[in-house]
């Protein structure tokens, strides 16, 4: 789908999205968030943001807000914290600059993901963490290419129901 439809899409679908989608996505959210080390790496990206629940679990926890990404603007409306619109295949954000980036569930509908997860290395600073799924419909084993390509080393694995979670560190250089 391209960005444009997608925005479109997911902007009709915002008013409903937590209703729909928030029992489904926040296990999800707190699984990847468990295999993390603590403290958590800072700053935090949630890129593919949608409404922010990733950004509400962590402040309910008491931990950083993330900066929240997301191409949908009616989306991000809901997010707290500081937010931009993004498309995760060109961030507009600078090399380097995060400590964790979060990716729940946003890379959808069988694009190459490998452009979007080098962007997510790039973003990083070395030695950073990535906690991403996808759902198991998509293309894994791109995904898995996408992140060795990348320069992530996997540290674990998450079977997350309708998800896959990887969560791996970006090597130093
Ligand atoms: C299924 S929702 C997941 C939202 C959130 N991560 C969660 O767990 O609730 C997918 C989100 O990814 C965003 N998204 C998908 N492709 C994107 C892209 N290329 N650039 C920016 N956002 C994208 C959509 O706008 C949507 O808000």
């Amino acid at each position: 789908m391209k960005l444009i439809s997608l925005q479109k899409a997911y902007d009709r679908f915002a008013p409903r999205y937590d209703e729909i989608f928030v029992h489904q996505q926040r296990p999800k959210i707190e699984a990847l968030l468990g295999a993390l080390p603590r403290p958590l790496p800072t700053p935090i990206l949630d890129l593919g943001a949608g409404t922010g629940l990733a950004g509400r679990l962590l402040a309910e926890r008491g931990e950083a807000l993330p900066w929240s990404i997301d191409a949908s603007r009616l989306m991000l409306e809901q997010a707290d914290g500081p937010r931009g619109l993004g498309d995760l295949y060109r961030l507009p954000l600078r090399d380097g600059c995060a400590g964790l980036a979060l990716c729940v569930t946003a890379l959808l509908d069988f694009v190459d993901p490998s452009p979007a997860i080098a962007e997510m290395a790039r973003v990083l600073r070395p030695g950073g963490w990535l906690a991403l799924s996808v759902l198991k419909i998509e293309a894994i084993a791109a995904v898995q290419t996408g992140l060795v390509a990348a320069g992530f080393q996997m540290r674990q694995r998450l079977d997350l129901e309708q998800d896959l979670g990887f969560v791996c560190r970006r090597n130093d250089p």
